[in-house]
């Protein structure tokens, strides 16, 4: 039975990915951080109690920014595959937390290298690496963007993931490591975090619609993205280090759509008029803004045999669908007395 190490399990696609190891017969171990509140509700459906005689699924409590304890986790999970997906993943966020952003996503990523490289050594096992790029990276680079197009990092958590990138050429370069670096384009679900503009967007107009909440306070609606379904785009990383060398790959539909579009769409689904609800907030614009990002994955095509599944409209549509139960379930919970609505305090 193969071992997989995730960070960064708690979201969004390290919930996606642990689904897939575990389907796929991989004993899953995931770095949890302290919280004071339950952070693990994505892996709420595959939690298995560790007592359980035949518990695949562990979870360890660490961060990133504690080298010594992701050191001691992977010399005694021994794992034969890293996925490192732990970041603050929030561009906005990052021009308030710069350093923050820099120490989880830059030097979180080198000690995760450190550990690999420690245990490597030590245990003369070989451990596959995944290192969670991003599409941010290439910033103000002109689209098409492909694995040669100049990256151009827009924000600090950009310049971090660049960082980030180089430090695992280097480990690979340096060391003989296996190590992929997926560049990847935007991917969102039913599961993404509700403060990126898609679920902020599909949550919002959801709530609008069953009388919830009145408006929606957006930013910059011209800006274009290459959308795609994380379920898919777990696929790739696990492709990645399924290869016989390691190597870097860009992941992404290939189609790009403005937030203006996204929302033409979810308000379509719901027979909505968004302009009526949605308002600029100033506070939501960037410093530094990313156009325009869409992605050539042909490398990934040819090489890892991979394609998405899920289209854009079949990713508004799964969205909006989910959010409006989730409406529902709010509505019912509030006319039954239980719980209370909340408006308005998804910010960034
Ligand atoms: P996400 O939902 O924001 O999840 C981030 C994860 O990192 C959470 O599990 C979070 O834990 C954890 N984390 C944050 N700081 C940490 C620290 N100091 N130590 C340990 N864990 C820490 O992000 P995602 O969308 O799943 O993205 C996964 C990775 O892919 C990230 O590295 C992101 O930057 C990158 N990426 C994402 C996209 C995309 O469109 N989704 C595209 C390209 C690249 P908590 O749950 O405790 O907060
Ligand atoms: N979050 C947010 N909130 N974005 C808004 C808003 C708003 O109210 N209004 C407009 N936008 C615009 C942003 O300015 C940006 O141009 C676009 O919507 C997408 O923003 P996000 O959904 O926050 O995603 P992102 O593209 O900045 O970053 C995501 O994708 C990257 C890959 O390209 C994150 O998942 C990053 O972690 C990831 O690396």
């Amino acid at each position: 039975m193969k071992k997989a190490f995730l960070t960064g399990i708690t979201g969004q696609d390290g919930s996606f990915l642990a689904e897939l190891l575990l389907s796929r017969g991989y004993e899953v171990h995931g770095l949890i951080r302290r919280a004071s509140t339950f952070n693990t509700g994505r892996l709420d459906s595959i939690y298995i109690d560790p007592h359980a005689p035949h518990a695949h699924f562990f979870l360890h409590y660490g961060d990133v920014s504690d080298g010594g304890g992701v050191r001691r986790l992977l010399q005694q999970v021994q794992p034969d595959e890293v996925y490192n997906l732990a970041a603050q993943s929030h561009v906005k966020v990052s021009f308030d937390q710069a350093e923050f952003t820099a120490d989880a996503v830059a030097l979180g990523t080198l000690r995760m290298l450190e550990a690999v490289r420690n245990t490597v050594e030590s245990t003369g096992k070989e451990i596959r690496f995944y290192q969670a790029g991003s599409s941010e990276m290439f910033g103000a680079s002109p689209p098409p963007q492909n694995e040669e197009t100049r990256f151009y990092p827009r924000s600090p958590y950009a310049v971090s993931k660049v960082s980030a990138h180089w430090y695992a050429v280097n480990y690979r370069e340096a060391y003989g490591l296996f190590i992929a670096n997926g560049i990847l384009f935007n991917h969102e679900s039913e599961r993404r975090g509700e403060t990126f503009v898609t679920r902020k967007i599909t949550r919002g107009l959801t709530r609008i619609h069953l009388g919830l909440q009145n408006k929606i306070y957006l930013g910059n609606l011209d800006s274009r993205r290459d959308w795609g379904h994380a379920a898919d785009y777990v696929r790739a990383m696990w492709l990645m280090l399924q290869q016989d060398h390691p190597d870097d790959y860009v992941v992404a539909t290939g189609e790009a759509h403005t937030v203006r579009e996204f929302l033409d769409e979810a308000g379509a689904i719901l027979k909505m008029d968004w302009k009526k609800v949605v308002e600029l907030d100033a506070r939501y614009l960037r410093p530094t803004e990313v156009d325009n990002l869409q992605g050539d994955a042909s490398k990934a095509r040819r090489k890892l045999n991979w394609r998405p599944e899920v289209n854009f409209q079949e990713l508004v549509r799964r969205m909006v669908e989910h959010d409006l139960a989730l409406a529902r379930q709010e509505k019912i919970l509030h006319e039954s007395g239980y719980g209370t609505v909340v408006s308005g305090y998804r910010h960034a």
